[in-house]
C-alpha cells in the first residue's frame, strides 16, 4: 500500500540549467526526495502491521520519523513547483502587494529571505508563509524538514538549504545557490498559493 508517491518534476531534468545542473536536480529528486516518500510509506506500513499484530512499537521514534519524512515529501513537492525555467524576477499582483505591505519592499523581502536561508543551522529550509491567525506574511526557517513551524501557516515559497540541494553545483558556496534560486522562482505559482 503506497500512501505517498514521488511526483514527477514539472519540467525536464535539464530545464533549470545553468542555475541547477541536470545531475544535481536528478539526484535531488530521484534519490533524496524519493527516500522521503519511501520512508513515510515504510513507517505507515510498520504502524499498520503493529496494529494488526497488536505488537508494541516505539511510538515516539516512529512518529518523529513519520513527521520528518512526510515533511520532506511535502516540502520537496512544493519546492519543485515553486521553481521554473525562465522564471525569477518579481512577483505580481496581490503577492507583490502583500510582500510590500509586510516587508516594505520586494528588495527588503529578498534580503531578509536570503539572510534566513544563509543562517540556517545545519540542514533546513527558508520559507515564506502566511500565518493564518494574523494574516501576515512571515519568513521562517524550517529545521530539517519539520521543526520551528507555525501550527497555522500556509507555505507560499520554500527554498531547500540542505547540502544535498547544491553540493554538486556549488560545493560549499551556498550563497551562489541562493543567488541562482532567485532566477528560478515561479512567482505565478507562489501567487496561486497565496489565494
Ligand atoms: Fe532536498
Amino acid at each position: 500500500m503506497e500512501t505517498y508517491k514521488l511526483p514527477e518534476l514539472p519540467y525536464a531534468y535539464n530545464a533549470l540549467v545553468p542555475y541547477i545542473s541536470e545531475e544535481q536536480l536528478g539526484i535531488h529528486h530521484d534519490k533524496h526526495h524519493a527516500a522521503y516518500v519511501k520512508g513515510a510509506n515504510d513507517i505507515l506500513e510498520k504502524l499498520d502491521k503493529a496494529r494488526k499484530e497488536s505488537a508494541e512499537i516505539d511510538m515516539k521514534s516512529a512518529l518523529k520519523s513519520l513527521s520528518f519524512n512526510i515533511g520532506g515529501h511535502i516540502l520537496h513537492s512544493l519546492f519543485w513547483a515553486n521553481m521554473a525555467p525562465k522564471a525569477g524576477g518579481e512577483p505580481k499582483g496581490k503577492l507583490l502587494e502583500e510582500i510590500k505591505n509586510n516587508f516594505g519592499s520586494f528588495d527588503q523581502f529578498k534580503k531578509e529571505f536570503t539572510a534566513a536561508a544563509m543562517s540556517i543551522e545545519g540542514s533546513g529550509w527558508a520559507a515564506l508563509v502566511k500565518e493564518e491567525k494574523s494574516g501576515k506574511l512571515i519568513i521562517m526557517q524550517i529545521e530539517k524538514h519539520n521543526q520551528n513551524m507555525y501550527p497555522a501557516a500556509s507555505l507560499i515559497l520554500v527554498l531547500d538549504m540542505w547540502e544535498h540541494a547544491f553540493y554538486i553545483d556549488y560545493k560549499n558556496e551556498k550563497g551562489k545557490f541562493v543567488d541562482a534560486f532567485w532566477n528560478l522562482v515561479n512567482w505565478a505559482e507562489a501567487g496561486k498559493r497565496l489565494q
